[in-house]
């Protein structure tokens, strides 16, 4: 194609795409390093969860179901809920892309309390609307007022996630549910990391047409790369989402193990008890070699470093010793780090990598130069 004739082709296009750099398209690292960067489960499957994912290979040539009802009906009859109140998506990230979609039109604004889990922003951008981020009250409380009566009062709808990713604090469900109750806005609820928490806001649903709560089992039942998500809300919202949904959005593997977990969720207790006994270990730990910590009710842990260095000298350094973690210069977090938490192991050779830099700190040794 001519230079002139893409030209035409770009500038008669929506612009609203040209905004967005692609998303961070990091290679695949390489398998002897401990990847504690994007807050998977590193642990095998149930084998009856696993079992279900091979014999669904023997239906690779088939379409998945339609609209995911099987997977819906099993997700209702797990959660207390109708097939209708439940939609299925290829992640929650798939749900959380269809919600912007569906409910938002250029110039509208929509409202996210911040930090929080910045994908929201990128999808808000691509739907031409105004990006509010709401700062946290004090100690990581909902600022109620300001959701009410502040520049959010207007915003199509407000994204929480509780718990909240990157700090990975918890707002207790009572506080939500004053939220809902005075305000008339949707309140999308993101739950990726609640099955690492003291609660949760399913009870909800039923109370609170304006509640749409995303659930993901990329976390806590240990297939990210499977990718299920599901959403739980009045079925009038629901039925919107899925109005607009791809066909055949899930795969026969999906479905297949989706609805295994959903049967076999008590198989993952020891997984749920691990995650939260090595996160107050390493929580500890961390502390005690002059990181400041953020209690944590998810399978991550967000500390602030020891004085002299920042985040990304952190990960950088960490990275050089094939450990991976994640920071967030640009969200006011640029003295942190996240780190999640996998197998013992994994977290024995982070504690080890975190001393072994902080003495070649101590004996001016360091590699890395600070910036
Ligand atoms: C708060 C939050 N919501 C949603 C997601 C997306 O999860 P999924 O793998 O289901 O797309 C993530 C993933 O990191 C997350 O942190």
């Amino acid at each position: 194609m001519s230079d002139a004739k893409l030209q035409s082709v770009l500038s008669s296009l929506s612009q609203f795409a040209r905004k967005l750099n692609c998303l961070a398209s990091s290679p695949a690292p390489d398998a002897s390093c401990v990847k504690l960067n994007t807050n998977e489960n590193p642990f095998a499957l149930p084998p009856l969860v696993r079992a279900s994912a091979v014999a669904a290979l023997e239906r690779q040539y088939l379409y998945p179901e339609d609209d995911n009802i099987g997977l819906r009906e099993a997700a209702g009859h797990a959660y207390g809920l109708s097939r209708d109140q439940v939609i299925a998506g290829n992640g929650s990230s798939e749900l959380l892309g269809l919600i912007y979609r569906a409910f938002l039109t250029p110039g509208d604004a929509v409202a996210m309390m911040s930090p929080g889990f910045s994908f929201n922003r990128k999808l808000a951008v691509l739907q031409g609307a105004q990006f509010l981020e709401i700062g946290w009250g004090e100690a990581h409380s909902l600022p109620l007022e300001q959701l009410l009566f502040g520049p959010a009062k207007d915003a199509k709808f407000i994204l929480l996630a509780n718990p909240n990713n990157p700090t990975g604090t918890f707002v207790p469900i009572a506080e939500i549910e004053r939220l809902l109750a005075q305000s008339d806005r949707l309140i999308v609820l993101d739950e990726a990391y609640v099955d690492f928490a003291p609660d949760d806001a399913l009870r909800l649903i039923d109370r609170y047409s304006n509640l749409l709560l995303l659930r993901t089992f990329s976390k806590s039942y240990a297939v990210a790369g499977i990718r299920i998500g599901l959403g739980f809300g009045h079925p009038e919202v629901i039925g919107r989402l899925r109005n607009i949904q791809n066909v055949f959005n899930m795969n026969v593997i999906g479905h297949a193990v989706g609805i295994s977990i959903l049967a076999h969720r008590s198989a993952y207790d020891e997984n749920h008890k691990h995650v939260k006994h090595e996160r107050q270990r390493v929580s500890v730990a961390l502390s005690q070699l002059g990181f400041s910590v953020t209690p944590s009710h998810a399978n991550f842990l967000l500390a602030h470093v020891p004085a002299g260095r920042d985040g990304i000298w952190w990960q950088a350094s960490l990275e050089q010793k094939k450990i991976l973690v994640a920071v967030f210069p640009d969200r006011g977090l640029e003295y942190c780090i996240r780190v999640s938490i996998g197998t013992k192991a994994q977290m024995d050779a982070f504690l080890a990598a975190v001393s072994d830099i902080l003495g070649a700190e101590r004996s001016g040794k360091s590699a890395l130069k600070p910036h």
